[in-house]
């Protein structure tokens, strides 16, 4: 029998934060959310924590650091845009050592194909730490695409990040 280590134990665990000022205040219902939960409990994963939060640069920087200490994959959903209030991927470079534009760039490439505002998205993905931070643009079908983009390399990378580099 393999011993469990944290590192094993928290590679198929994953964190959902949805970032959105109306939500945050109850005046729109987060569907993405629970969407991108679904998405990654049927991918496996376990989801140990979800929650939603307003579009403020250090309270996204906060929790994105605090879920990194618990999970090995941070997920966002909404604020990536261009409005004035998008500031999830500011947060998100502030708090990550390494980027990863592969990934980010593969969610516009297959968001481009269903709509050309995919574009539009600044989600970004990188590494703090062994943890795997990932932004996804705000709306549930965007989401999911865009998680459905990246979800087969998931797997990989958790895998080479918990140190098991054959390939
Ligand atoms: N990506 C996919 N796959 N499908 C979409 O419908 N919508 C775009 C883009 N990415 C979209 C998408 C739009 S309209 C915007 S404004 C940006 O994501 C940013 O969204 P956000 O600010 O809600 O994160």
């Amino acid at each position: 029998m393999s011993p469990v280590n944290s590192a094993s134990a928290k590679t198929k665990t994953a964190a959902v934060l949805t970032i959105s000022d109306s939500s945050y205040v109850g005046k729109r219902k987060d569907v993405s959310g629970p969407a991108v939960v679904r998405e990654l409990e049927a991918a496996g994963f376990k989801v140990v924590h979800a929650s939603v939060l307003p579009d403020e640069k250090d309270a996204i920087a906060a929790r994105l650091i605090e879920c990194s200490e618990l999970t090995r994959l941070v997920i966002t959903t909404g604020g990536t845009g261009i409005a004035a209030r998008d500031v999830t991927p500011e947060a998100t470079l502030g708090v990550i050592e390494r980027r990863i534009m592969g990934m980010e760039e593969k969610m516009r490439q297959e968001g481009a194909k269903k709509t050309p505002f995919a574009a539009l998205s600044r989600g970004v993905c990188g590494l703090r730490g062994k943890t795997l931070l990932l932004n996804l643009p705000g709306s549930p079908s965007a989401a999911v695409e865009s998680l459905q983009a990246v979800l087969a390399i998931l797997p990989h990378a958790l895998e080479l990040l918990d140190g098991n580099t054959e390939h």
